[in-house]
């Protein structure tokens, strides 16, 4: 049976216990809720990958809680990475370092590298600190599928298949973290997130490199990803092909109602034209609109600049690419 329990002390308490047992629970973030498990036993990895039905070939990233943890997770630190992470740690910034040799390979898909941020937000903090050991945690949804921001996504999505979720509510950012990596003098972004592009590029003074051919290393990079069961377009202007005319439809609008088109229901990702509350309310709209029994979701294009870029990414991926 899977339980939502309040995230106050008692309850993170019992859920570190359970981490220690080689149990798995789910936990918000700043950005998504994550199911996280005891990094050094394997046994609770692969609990991970079974509950999220995930390939084993898609690592997971290492939650750490002080600066001490990062030296049992990594093996050295380059010095660009170094800034960044005193800059935007604690917060939603995943780097990819060489990994410390005590991570088990289930860990990293049998990489030589791992992923790592540490949380913002104090309930994970306080998790991973009263585990005493840094959690690997992935985005508490079914492989694929759209990630959770509330309690009550998780539950929709892996009821029975772990026993806790810890409440804390719905996730200040609600988009993923930003992944970089460094590699032969560059930085490559692996997944635009919650940390825009360009203040990292601000700090380190030089443009991130994007790979062309997305590899196994980041299956979040794949094209079908972060996906509703509802099928999902990429509106190109403002107006509804004729074939459309009597489908049940609902849109996401980036800042106003559409005064074109004919829409079941409504979702305007943030009236001010504000990035951020549209990332806060990404995953929760696309959820509402998922569950709302409609033949299609079509969603506008949001600006491709700061935070709009991982909102971009999103869409991309949600849609598969498709445009009309
Ligand atoms: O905000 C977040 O990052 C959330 C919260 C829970 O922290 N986590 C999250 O994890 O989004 P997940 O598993 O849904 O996405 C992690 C991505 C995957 O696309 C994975 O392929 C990539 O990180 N990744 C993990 N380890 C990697 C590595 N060693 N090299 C390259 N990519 C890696
Ligand atoms: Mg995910």
């Amino acid at each position: 049976m899977t339980e939502i329990l309040k995230a106050d002390l008692k309850n993170i308490y019992l859920a570190s216990q359970k981490i220690k047992e080689g149990k798995i629970i789910a936990f918000p973030t700043e950005t998504v809720y994550g199911l996280g498990g005891d990094v050094f036993n394997p046994e609770a990895i692969l609990k991970i990958f079974e509950a999220k039905k995930r390939p084993k070939f898609d690592p997971l990233i290492v939650h750490i809680c002080n600066f001490q943890m990062l030296e049992e997770v990594v093996v050295e630190i380059p010095k660009e990475i170094e800034k960044l992470i005193q800059i935007f740690w604690p917060g939603p910034l995943t780097v990819v370092l060489k990994k410390n040799e005590k991570i088990p390979s289930h860990v990293t898909a049998g990489l030589s590298t791992v992923a790592v941020r540490m949380p913002q937000h104090p309930i994970a903090l306080r998790l991973i600190s009263l585990s005493d050991r840094p959690i690997a945690a992935p985005s508490a949804n079914p492989f694929g599928k759209l990630s959770p921001t509330s309690a009550a996504q998780v539950f929709r999505g892996l009821e029975g298949k772990i026993e806790i979720i810890l409440d804390g509510g719905p996730t200040p950012l609600g988009i993923e973290s930003t992944i970089i990596k460094p590699e032969d003098g560059k930085i490559y972004l692996l997944r635009p997130g919650s940390i825009c592009v360009e203040d990292i590029e601000k700090i380190v003074g030089k443009r991130l490199e994007i790979k062309k051919v997305p590899t196994i290393e980041a299956p979040g990079s794949f094209p079908s990803h972060y996906a509703p069961s509802t099928p999902l377009f990429l509106l190109k202007g403002k107006k509804i092909p004729e074939e459309f005319k009597d489908k049940k439809i609902g849109i996401l609008a980036f800042k106003s109602k559409p005064e074109y088109g004919k829409f079941k229901k409504v979702k305007i990702l943030s009236p001010k034209g504000d990035l951020l509350e549209a990332g806060k309310n990404f995953f929760s709209y696309l959820f509402e609109l998922d569950n709302s029994n409609l033949d299609y979701i079509f969603a506008e294009k949001v600006p491709l600049k700061g935070l709009g870029l991982a909102i971009m990414d999103r869409l991309k991926k949600a849609s598969q690419n498709k445009f009309i």
